[in-house]
């Protein structure tokens, strides 16, 4: 019994701690399995959703797109068989006769568009996607996740970290699809070495495909996002010579939609003014398009990024429990790096934008127009969350509302508390502090819905 104990499945897991979207009257609590947890508006849970009994999914995003008709959808990954990358549309929820229960609703997740996966043993890893008024975009990523490694780690019940790899020689190789066909279209975008996580945005331009997102330069920097509360404790400045062995920057890309057949592989394709983005035909197909990217940060010099550490240095020593904002119009240090990135998603998903919010060891909001950055920094205890932007309700303009973060401070003696800044200045406006025996944990995603 033992031994044929050795060669069974674990039970899936339910711990969907991720990310959350509002689903008609409820709540849904994903993560990066096709699991979904559902729960009414109080809290009160009703039941979780495995889409691997509907359709072939293996790996789901925790990010999902909202589009029209409240439609919403995600990607994934099946790897029953050749692997493939999906889009999937889980239609809006609506009550069936009988019930409200959201789960009947979510169980009509339907695959619209397969992409086969370049490679049969070691698939591309992808956290997030980006989607315009008529296009989904879709990466092939540079980091690989290797089957066989995988099913050693399944099997033994072992977490499968040590199955992810990243190769900085491999391509990137981004897909365009038609959302009103699920159309794959055949010209393909690649740019060597690129691994990100988040799409921050992504629209069109006179007939050019615009995605920004937030690159890492090397797969490890994901420890960040395991390691446990320990080091977060007494341990600063490690987790700050950490983060700074990584490269980390927010970058733009762009794809030419209109390739003319008779254009020279030394003609740039990319037509449009405001962007030093570049993607040239390959010379030995024509349908593969070599990019190369624009930072919407641009790097600090090498004084600038002393003077940073050396301001940084006397911060951390002096400050005390209240945040502080800095203007920077360069991208001056390690510990300023951005991820997690929202914007004014009503308004400005999948139109052209100015700004986005993001967090690394600070809050940022960054000016993709005129590349430059406003920053709130804690004290050296306090990390936090990914900023929510909630626009006033009578907003015209893209960052007329403020910018929620909740703060874990990892001193026992201070208490944790919710951020309120102004979305247009990044002046902090309030704090709501938790009750002091009430721990806030450190969180990624997030999300803010009036009920
Ligand atoms: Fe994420």
């Amino acid at each position: 019994m033992k031994f044929k104990s050795w060669f069974q499945l674990p039970p899936k897991g339910d711990n969907v701690n991720i990310n959350v979207f509002k689903y008609g009257d409820f709540l849904v609590a994903c993560t990066d399995s096709p699991v979904f947890q559902t729960v009414t508006q109080d809290l009160n849970t009703v039941g979780s959703v495995d889409l691997t009994e509907v359709i072939s999914l293996t790996l789901a995003t925790a990010h999902p797109h909202f589009g029209e008709n409240d439609s919403i959808y995600i990607s994934g990954s099946s790897f029953k068989g050749r692997p493939n990358h999906h889009i999937v549309r889980i239609p809006p929820y609506s009550a069936v006769a009988g019930t409200d229960d959201p789960r009947e609703s979510l169980a009509k997740a339907e695959i619209i568009c397969s992409i086969p996966s370049r490679s049969i043993f070691n698939p591309s890893y992808s956290h997030s996607f980006g989607m315009t008024e008529n296009y989904f975009i879709y990466c092939e990523t540079t980091v690989s996740l290797s089957l066989i490694k995988t099913v050693g780690k399944v099997l033994s019940g072992a977490a499968v970290n040590d199955a992810f790899s990243y190769d900085p020689q491999e391509m990137a190789v981004f897909h365009i699809i038609s959302r009103a066909t699920g159309e794959v279209l055949p010209t393909k975008y690649q740019i060597p070495g690129l691994f990100f996580f988040h799409t921050i945005n992504s629209y069109e331009d006179e007939n050019h495909i615009v995605l920004d997102l937030c690159s890492f330069s090397d797969f490890q920097t994901a420890d960040l996002f395991t390691q446990p509360i320990e080091l977060f404790k007494n341990n600063e400045w490690k987790r700050k010579k950490h983060w700074s062995t990584y490269k980390h920057y927010p970058l733009r890309l762009v794809f030419p939609l209109s390739i003319p057949q008779t254009s020279p592989s030394n003609s740039n394709l990319v037509k449009l003014k405001d962007t030093t983005c570049t993607a040239y035909r390959n010379p030995s197909s024509d349908l593969l398009i070599d990019v190369t990217s624009e930072r919407l940060l641009p790097e600090g010099e090498k004084w600038r990024r002393l003077l940073n550490h050396l301001f940084l240095f006397f911060f951390l020593v002096a400050s005390d429990n209240h945040g502080t904002r800095i203007t920077a119009n360069s991208d001056t240090g390690s510990e300023d790096r951005i991820d997690i990135p929202q914007i004014n998603y009503a308004k400005c998903n999948g139109r052209k934008y100015r700004y986005f919010y993001g967090t690394g060891l600070i809050l940022g909001k960054v000016d993709v127009v005129t590349k430059s950055s406003l920053r709130w920094r804690g004290s050296a205890s306090q990390y936090p969350s990914e900023p929510v932007f909630v626009p006033h309700p009578d907003a015209t303009l893209e960052d007329d509302g403020v910018v929620l973060a909740s703060v874990c401070d990892v001193d026992p003696s201070k208490r944790d508390f919710l951020l309120v800044l102004d979305g247009k200045t990044f002046q902090e406006l309030a704090r709501a502090y938790v009750p002091e025996k009430v721990r806030v944990p450190y969180s990624i995603h997030g999300s803010y819905y009036s009920i």
